[in-house]
């Protein structure tokens, strides 16, 4: 028999959201779907919905983040929950405490759901396994395991330029081995029905693994961006690369750096996207990162819908829940 899915609750509906890997294409879709109707609130003179009022949601971000934290901070806000993010450097784990006393102090504040962004794989997984029945846990990228809403918001960039997965070829370029966007993005393609899927980069930064989804391994780049419609750059995770993977940056941006040159053989309205920061000169250059193909910036923007959809999804169901069915 197949281990149940710690992320689904008894009704197989989203209750904490870990990993794209697992998810059916129902799921998938219903996050996109759900973040389509929240992309025009934050264009509203009033940015706010009463969706989430009265639920509490704590981010814990052990680890540095612009993007994620920020999206996740105003996407609750405009949910009209309440929100608190610690800072960890200033918390009782530095005189201690142990993640797990931590949460269960947090939880008798009668807190409903945890953001977490961890250095370690498998971290989220782990608190979730130990919060109470009513709380949930959101996934703010664990390690080089899964960054689950930067996948998904990278989905719903792709398809409000795209259209439908099957019609379309999308390359993941650079530092893949040690990239959990580029993890939850692969699971995300393969369970959405992207038509071809390549992977792009130097032998010592691409795992083994990607051949189990289908990928294409292209070592050299222009072959790679033949024709595709979608460019998705990586950036060199140098703090989680033990060893030298690498000659130097500028011999990996002369082969792997993303120019308007290596971009004209990729269709020519092809999209370039990248999960930030990015690292200009390094793996993109300038004139394609603020180029007219670029929807990097777009990308932003649109981890705020996709957000809101994943936090509405999970907390959501806590009203029909209260016969004691939690999962
Ligand atoms: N894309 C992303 O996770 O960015 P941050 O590290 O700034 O959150």
């Amino acid at each position: 028999m197949s281990k149940p899915n710690i992320q689904l609750d008894s009704n197989g509906r989203l209750r904490h959201f870990l990993t794209t890997e697992g998810l059916s294409r129902q799921h998938l879709t219903e996050i996109l779907d759900v973040a389509e109707s929240f992309a025009t609130v934050g264009g509203k003179s009033v940015k706010k919905v009463p969706l989430l009022r009265g639920k509490t949601i704590v981010n814990l971000f052990f680890e540095t983040s612009t993007r994620t934290r920020t999206t996740f901070e105003l996407a609750a806000t405009r949910l009209s929950a309440d929100v608190q993010s610690i800072n960890i450097a200033t918390s009782a784990t530095s005189k201690g405490e142990s993640l797990l006393d931590m949460l269960h102090n947090l939880e008798a504040m009668h807190c409903d759901m945890f953001v977490v962004r961890h250095a370690d794989s498998g971290a989220a997984h782990f608190i979730a396994q130990h919060v109470a029945p009513h709380v949930s846990v959101i996934n703010a990228g664990d390690g080089r395991h899964a960054h689950p809403t930067q996948g998904m918001l990278d989905m719903f960039t792709i398809r409000r330029h795209k259209g439908d997965f099957a019609n379309i070829k999308v390359a993941i370029v650079g530092d893949v081995l040690h990239s959990r966007v580029a993890r939850s993005e692969i699971h995300a393609l393969n369970t959405l029905g992207v038509g071809e899927l390549r992977i792009i980069g130097p032998k010592t930064l691409i795992p083994p693994s990607v051949n189990q989804f289908g990928a294409q391994v292209f070592h050299d780049m222009e072959r790679g961006l033949d024709g595709v419609d979608v460019v998705i750059m990586l950036r060199l995770q140098k703090e989680r690369m033990k060893g030298a993977l690498l000659p130097s940056e500028s011999e990996y941006f002369t082969r792997y750096g993303l120019t308007e040159e290596k971009l004209a053989v990729a269709k020519p309205d092809a999209i370039v996207m990248h999960p930030g920061p990015i690292n200009r000169g390094v793996e993109i250059a300038s004139s394609v990162a603020d180029g007219p193909q670029s929807v990097i910036l777009e990308q932003v923007s649109n981890g705020l819908a996709v957000r809101m959809a994943v936090m509405s999804m999970v907390l959501g169901r806590q009203g029909e829940k209260s016969n004691g069915k939690e999962g």
